[in-house]
């Protein structure tokens, strides 16, 4: 049994993570970690009697210990301590944000399994991140559900790579005119059509900047540069991503819509497990893929510029002034569209001397944060 450590055990993935855990008996879950979500965190310490818990809001420790006096807890900086155990075989990082940046670093750093969803890790700190794996020879194995389809297709066969093919939903507003994207609201941009996820990523799938996101992570992940990295919009989302070897030759992953089975592909590779929806391509009848609209989806547009410019980490300003922006949308302080015009804003007044020091970037990122509600609360209404 290999003891694993799920970080943001009560979010999207991470419960999705411990369903499917719970069905095989490959993992013991050492620990969990988690910000805020009380309720859920209890019920899954019930469920899973943790040796290691971790919460970012440490006010919540004392109450735990209450319940469950016999658990080692940990908080704030101590996370690094916890991912350091010589217990702690794997870990999953499902922290949502930049809150799983560090963390990232510590479990290549500390050599554990390392399975990863949280795109801000990759986005902020692609280069070192993947520069440390390679340096102590730890594979980074994708969770997110395109790049686990590359990872999925390349199997051995990366020498032979041409490009990538990263396939996109085209969110809830592929359809919707440009003119229109002013009056959208929250509640619109949190219904996907396909994909049942956190608010984050389903508001930036919405703007697509999450497939901005991708395609950054992709780039550092697989070693690409960007011209080797083709979106192309596929409504159905059965198609997962593809990959394009110098023969011409496509190999495509393809399955219904469920991170169950990235998740279930991070934790058992090479073997795969039962899933009983299977995807049938009479009953989808047709495929369709076409050229995203860069126009409409700015931010988009604005990712491929910025891996384009990679030693530049522009990464790490879309990163922080989208968290901050999607934040603010979703408290209905700005507009949809004013999400684009913000980032924007911030990548000008803020392109150059950008750190690449795993231990600034923290800092870095809380400074342009704070620059993004500055320039909210000047041009609200703009
Ligand atoms: N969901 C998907 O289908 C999907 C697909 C591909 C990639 N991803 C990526 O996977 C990551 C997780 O996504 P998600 O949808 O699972 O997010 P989510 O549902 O919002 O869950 C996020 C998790 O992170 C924890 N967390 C939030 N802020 C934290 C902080 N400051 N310190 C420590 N823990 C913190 C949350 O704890 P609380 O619950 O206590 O707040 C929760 O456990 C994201 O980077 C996302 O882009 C997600």
């Amino acid at each position: 049994m290999e003891n694993i450590l799920i970080l943001g055990s009560t979010g999207s993935i991470g419960q999705n993570a411990i369903e499917i855990i719970k069905k095989g008996s490959k993992y013991n879950i050492i620990g969990i970690a988690f910000n805020k979500n009380i309720s859920k965190a209890i019920e899954q310490i019930k469920l899973l009697k943790p040796k290691y818990v971790y919460v970012a809001k440490a006010d919540y420790i004392e109450q735990l210990k209450q319940l469950f006096p016999t658990i080692k807890y940990f908080t704030q900086d101590a996370l690094v301590d916890l991912i350091a155990k010589s217990d702690v075989d794997f870990v999953i990082n499902a922290f949502v944000g930049s809150a799983g940046i560090l963390p990232s670093y510590y479990a290549i750093y500390y050599k554990k399994k390392f399975a990863l969803a949280n795109k801000e890790s990759l986005v902020v700190a692609g280069k070192i991140l993947t520069d440390l794996a390679k340096k102590n020879n730890i594979e980074i194995i994708p969770i997110d559900s395109e790049h686990s389809a590359i990872y999925q297709c390349l199997d051995g066969k990366r020498q032979y790579l041409n490009k990538i093919i990263l396939t996109a939903s085209g969110g809830p507003f592929r359809q919707t005119d440009k003119e229109q994207f002013a009056n959208i609201t929250k509640e619109m941009a949190l219904h996907h059509p396909k994909w049942n996820m956190g608010a984050k990523i389903t508001i930036d799938s919405a703007t697509m900047m999450n497939k901005g996101f991708e395609v950054i992570e992709a780039g550092w992940l697989f070693d690409l540069e960007s011209h080797q990295i083709e979106v192309v919009v596929h409504k159905e989302c059965v198609m997962h991503s593809a990959v394009e070897f110098i023969d011409g030759s496509i190999i495509a992953q393809m399955a219904l819509p469920d991170m169950k089975l990235p998740i279930a592909y991070a934790l058992y590779k090479p073997h795969r497990i039962e899933f009983k929806n299977k995807l049938s391509f009479v009953d989808i009848g047709s495929l369709t893929f076409e050229k995203p609209d860069l126009e409409k989806f700015e931010l988009l547009a604005l990712a491929q510029e910025a891996f384009r410019k990679k030693d530049k980490n522009l990464g790490l300003l879309l990163n922080a002034a989208d968290e901050v922006c999607v934040e603010h949308f979703l408290e209905n302080k700005i507009k949809f569209t004013d999400i684009p015009k913000i980032i924007k804003q911030i990548i000008v007044d803020f392109e150059d001397n950008l750190s690449n020091n795993i231990f600034e970037l923290q800092a870095q990122t809380q400074m342009i944060k704070t620059q993004t509600i500055k320039l909210i609360e000047k041009t609200r209404g703009f």
